[in-house]
């Protein structure tokens, strides 16, 4: 990308997003488009088609997405599955016709089996079936990345997608009912050190295994393939790629090491009749390592700046929830 490209950052007030916004601005981009979703709603194929004739972006990170935790997921499976179609139906598709350069769309690695083998390897893409609790998400992410295939085998469009792992970092969302574990787990243990609490309830059993990925790290990861050769992109296959850490914890691991980071001293109390989801989910990063990306920040270090970022935000979202 050239510094002065102007490039579409879709979702850019959220976690993956805003990360994004930080990362092209540290690289020397300037020249950001982003739109909340008030003033374009991306499911408006109408809205979408007459910002891209307006705006006409040389760039486009598709981060824009209706994105919940196995709560949200569980209850509202409609919604995810009709809001995510249709964002992804037509950024794509406008981004094709107005000729854009590059598009990367962002999944997630609930796109694999649930029982996949592990660590998740890109081509198990498809291999069997999906977990209950997020199939509607998944399935729109799958076409998602089904999308950006055809669009580029048909029309030659250079768009390809990335599926990072669990993220976490500044700007994530908090909200007990809908939040990922991680920001979840930070809420609580902060409100259950403030009361003095002697116990704080933790969902589910402790024992899935997942992989966190700083939101930072993630946006540095899709600079860099965005600003890879054609060669290295799309002649070699990479038109899927996994982000990770390389590395998994138990949830049980991670429950305890964000309660040292924020101080929380009481016990954990796991309520093993909230669903635990997929069992294990570790991605396989060899096709990002070999392309020449690794993550930069430790988990405990991550979990105390996103702890950080908490504390600056958490009055005005406790007065906002
Ligand atoms: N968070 C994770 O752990 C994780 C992991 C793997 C992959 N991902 C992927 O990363 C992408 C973004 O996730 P996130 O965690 O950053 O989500 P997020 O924090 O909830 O942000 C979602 C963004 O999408 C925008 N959006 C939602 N509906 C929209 C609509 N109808 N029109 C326009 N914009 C709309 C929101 O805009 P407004 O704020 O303006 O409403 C917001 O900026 C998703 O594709 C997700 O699958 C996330």
């Amino acid at each position: 990308m050239e510094k002065n490209a102007k490039i579409y950052v879709a979702g850019h007030r959220g976690l993956a997003g805003s990360a994004l916004c930080r990362a092209l601005r540290g690289a020397g981009h300037e020249n950001i488009l982003t739109k909340n979703s008030v003033e374009l709603d991306l499911r408006d194929g109408t809205a979408t088609a007459a910002f891209f004739d307006r705006e006409r972006p040389e760039y486009v990170f598709l981060a824009a997405a209706k994105v919940g935790g196995i709560h949200a997921n569980n209850t509202y499976p409609a919604t995810f599955i009709h809001d995510n179609l249709a964002i992804e139906l037509n950024v794509v598709h406008q981004a094709w016709t107005h000729g854009v350069k590059r598009l990367v769309f962002l999944g997630s690695s609930c796109v694999y089996p649930r029982d996949c083998r592990q660590p998740i390897k890109e081509e198990y893409l498809l291999s069997g079936p999906l977990e209950k609790t997020n199939d509607a998400y998944a399935i729109a992410k799958i076409a998602g990345i089904k999308l950006c295939e055809a669009y580029h085998r048909q029309h030659g469009a250079k768009f390809f997608s990335v599926m990072p792992t669990n993220l976490y970092g500044p700007g994530d969302n908090y909200d007990l009912e809908n939040s990922h574990v991680l920001p979840a787990l930070i809420r609580k243990f902060h409100e259950g050190k403030r009361e003095r609490k002697t116990a704080v309830e933790v969902w589910g059993s402790g024992s899935p295994r997942r992989d966190f990925l700083f939101s930072d790290d993630m946006a540095a990861a899709c600079v860099f393939l965005m600003n890879m050769s054609d060669a290295m992109i799309f002649e070699q296959g990479n038109t899927l790629v996994n982000i990770g850490s390389g590395a998994d914890h138990t949830i049980r691991e991670l429950a305890e090491l964000t309660a040292r980071v924020i101080g929380y001293t009481g016990d954990l109390a796991w309520n093993s009749s909230k669903p635990d989801g997929t069992p294990k989910k570790c991605l396989d990063v060899t096709r990002l390592s070999a392309l020449g990306w690794a993550p930069r920040v430790a988990l405990e270090d991550g979990i105390r700046i996103a702890y950080d970022d908490f504390l600056k935000r958490y009055e005005n979202y406790v007065k906002m929830n």
